[in-house]
């Protein structure tokens, strides 16, 4: 525990000095050789890794209780009964997910399906075409980048808004925290071997500052436009949760703050990389019926 101890305290004096030095744009794909050996410098060894034995800190996050997530949205080609990956309801009318998912997918031509609501055991309460036409993705979005991963998609028709079923606030426009600190949640759905039964995860991550995340991972380069999370506080995930949301609770109830780009594997506890959803407030305003409050 001491020696724990120690590392965090190098780690975070040893951020302000190295962050000055990290690019702010790096593509994600490829591997900084530099940072990976300035890190391994400053840590000896990868206290990151989850397999050693001294760290227990994965976790595969804890069953979602019912209607804890109403704003769940999952996304399907048409025809398949595989969920690729998630959003969000942000009004009855729009889901906000990230473009990495519509667009590998290749929903941006040919449009899909969206089941709505979720239970501890998953259950789609609503499934709702959207067409081609009814995706953008965010005009500066190029494959594969870890920028300007968002995009919105216009429902087929509006959703039955009910318990399970419900949109989620985002940051209103007098909103300028960065959350640093807070504790974040974000969700994805696991496959219970026992069970047969898929079932709805949570973690619940500390928000940390871009500095310290870039110090930390050893191939991403964290942006203003991203958040970033702890998963050595509150766990990593063992299964990919493209495009769900990142909320935390305040005194007016959970709001969206983060759409996941991904959580690293169950081996790892690097940083997971959220898109910043206050930093596209325009996007969103310009390209859903969402009306950003005061
Ligand atoms: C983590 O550590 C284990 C055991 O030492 C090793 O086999 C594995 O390759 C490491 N994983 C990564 C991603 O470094
Ligand atoms: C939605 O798409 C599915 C699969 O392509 C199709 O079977 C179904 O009829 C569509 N529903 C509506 C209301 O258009």
């Amino acid at each position: 525990m001491k020696f724990v101890q120690a590392v965090f305290v190098v780690l975070f004096v040893a951020g302000y000095v190295a962050s000055v030095e990290v690019e702010p744009h790096p593509d994600a794909a490829t591997i900084d050789g530099d940072k990976l050996g300035q890190r391994q410098q400053i840590l000896g060894t990868d206290r990151r890794n989850s397999s050693f034995s001294t760290n227990r800190l994965a976790t595969n996050g804890y069953v979602a209780f019912d209607g804890e997530f109403p704003h769940h949205a999952e996304f399907y080609r048409h025809g398949s009964a595989n969920g690729l990956f998630y959003g969000s309801l942000i009004t009855p009318n729009y889901v906000l997910t990230s473009a990495s998912g519509v667009v590998a997918l290749s929903m941006v031509e040919e449009g899909g399906m969206v089941s709505l609501g979720s239970e501890g055991v998953f259950d789609a309460y609503e499934t709702i075409n959207f067409t081609a036409d009814g995706v953008t993705v965010h005009p500066f979005y190029q494959h594969s980048s870890v920028l300007y991963d968002i995009a919105t998609v216009r429902l087929n028709h509006a959703a039955t808004i009910n318990h399970h079923v419900q949109p989620i606030r985002l940051p209103s426009l007098s909103d300028g925290r960065n959350y640093e600190l807070m504790e974040a949640t974000t969700f994805a759905v696991a496959y219970d071997s026992s069970t047969y039964r898929r079932v709805v995860r949570y973690v619940r991550n500390k928000v940390m500052t871009n500095a310290d995340c870039n110090l930390e991972h050893p191939t991403v380069a964290f942006d203003v436009q991203h958040i970033c999370t702890d998963s050595f506080i509150g766990g990593a995930f063992c299964h990919r949760n493209s495009g769900a949301a990142l909320t935390i609770e305040d005194e007016r109830g959970r709001v969206q703050i983060g759409i996941t780009r991904w959580m690293n594997d169950c081996d790892l506890n690097y940083p997971n990389l959220h898109v910043r959803v206050s930093t596209f407030r325009d996007f969103i305003s310009m390209n859903s019926d969402y009306i950003f409050s005061f």
